[in-house]
């Protein structure tokens, strides 16, 4: 591949698509299938820094990382230096490529305590929790961030430029604010303002929705990588699809309708094999419904998908869904 990578401190990033965290979806499994298609790097779901301080067993399962889908990152949230230096530190256990600090999560229950979003707030901390982790662990440090609290407090360039000072070696910046949640257009124009900021690697994230996007983002803004989230659910080609367009401007079909169902298949039974089916399966429902958009049928199909209990059931699914869209052409996703 002839795309030149990053190096996020000492690790290299061989290619400018990374793969966004996304807690409850963006599991081992989903990240490996992505990995897979090209993802240059991975970021585990978040990590309360918290609940490291317990061993929570569900909580140390976050964290495991294969080899199949590294460079990787463990992203860990929280708002207290100390606490999030231990948890890095915990962290290392898994060998995480680099170390990843949420400030960008805009649920409640983690900014009500200080943590996610709520950390552009107070820039200031974010420089402390910055210096205390990479004091703490051998390994670079980056941050997530979003454009600012709200739009009366776009401060995305300031919270940057702290967190470099203090040693990060990576910014992913959400180009929303924390009170738009995910709703309206990312104004990309933050991530140019942050990117002429700041000297280490900007990562812009932020309706990245294909190949296009993604090297329109590159272009708009000069930011050093993409990184894409929701486009890649049921959707983790588009990875493979980014890549060949910034390394030839080359168009990639998304796969055939027997390809795209092998592809969910596969991402299932990694799941089971790393979760176990009855759990695996109950959290496969999802992922099962993104795969299906836009089939023939695809209301219906999804509705079944939300009973799937076993791999059985699933490939019982597939077989109707094949002979659905047999019966009448597939309309594009
Ligand atoms: C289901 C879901 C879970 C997410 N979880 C995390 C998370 O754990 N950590 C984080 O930094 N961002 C999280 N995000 C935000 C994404 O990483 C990303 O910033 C956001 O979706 C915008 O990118 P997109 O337009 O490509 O989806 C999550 C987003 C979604 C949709």
């Amino acid at each position: 591949m002839g795309i030149k990578g990053i190096k996020i401190g000492t690790v290299e990033i061989k290619g400018k698509a990374i793969l966004a965290p996304m807690a409850g979806v963006g599991d081992r499994a989903f990240r490996e299938t992505c990995a897979r298609f090209g993802a240059a790097c991975t970021v585990s779901e978040m990590v309360s820094s918290k609940a490291l301080e317990f061993d929570d067993k569900k909580t140390l399962e976050l964290m495991e990382l294969g080899e199949e889908a590294r460079p990787a990152a463990i992203q860990i949230f929280g708002s207290e230096p100390d606490v999030m230096a231990l948890a890095a530190r915990k962290a290392l256990e898994f060998s995480p490529d680099f170390i990843d600090i949420n400030m960008g999560c805009p649920a409640p229950k983690i900014t009500g305590p200080g943590a996610g979003s709520a950390l552009m707030k107070t820039p200031q901390l974010c420089g402390e929790i910055v210096a205390a982790v990479v004091a703490a662990v051998p390994v670079p440090v980056t941050v997530k961030i979003r454009a600012g609290w709200d739009e009366k407090s776009v401060n995305a360039v300031e919270v940057a430029s702290i967190c470099e000072q203090a040693g990060a070696a990576a910014v992913a910046v959400h180009a929303r604010t924390r009170s738009q949640m995910y709703e309206p257009p990312a104004d990309w124009s933050i991530i140019k303002a942050v990117k002429e900021a700041v000297k280490i690697p900007v990562i812009g994230n932020g309706d990245v929705t294909g190949a296009q996007s993604a090297a329109r983002m590159l272009e708009q803004t000069g930011c050093d990588a993409v990184m894409v989230g929701r486009a890649a659910l049921g959707n983790p080609w588009i990875f493979q699809q980014i890549n060949a367009y910034l390394d030839e401007r080359r168009i990639v079909p998304p796969p055939s309708l027997s390809e795209r169902m092998q592809i969910m298949v596969q991402h299932v039974e990694l799941m089971c094999r790393y979760k176990g089916e009855y759990r695996a399966m109950k959290e496969a429902r999802k992922h099962v419904g993104w795969y299906l958009k836009g089939l023939r049928g695809a209301s219906e199909f999804r509705r079944c998908a939300g009973f799937l209990e076993s791999l059985a059931d699933l490939d019982a699914l597939v077989k109707d869904v094949i002979a659905a869209q047999e019966e009448t052409p597939l309309s594009e996703k």
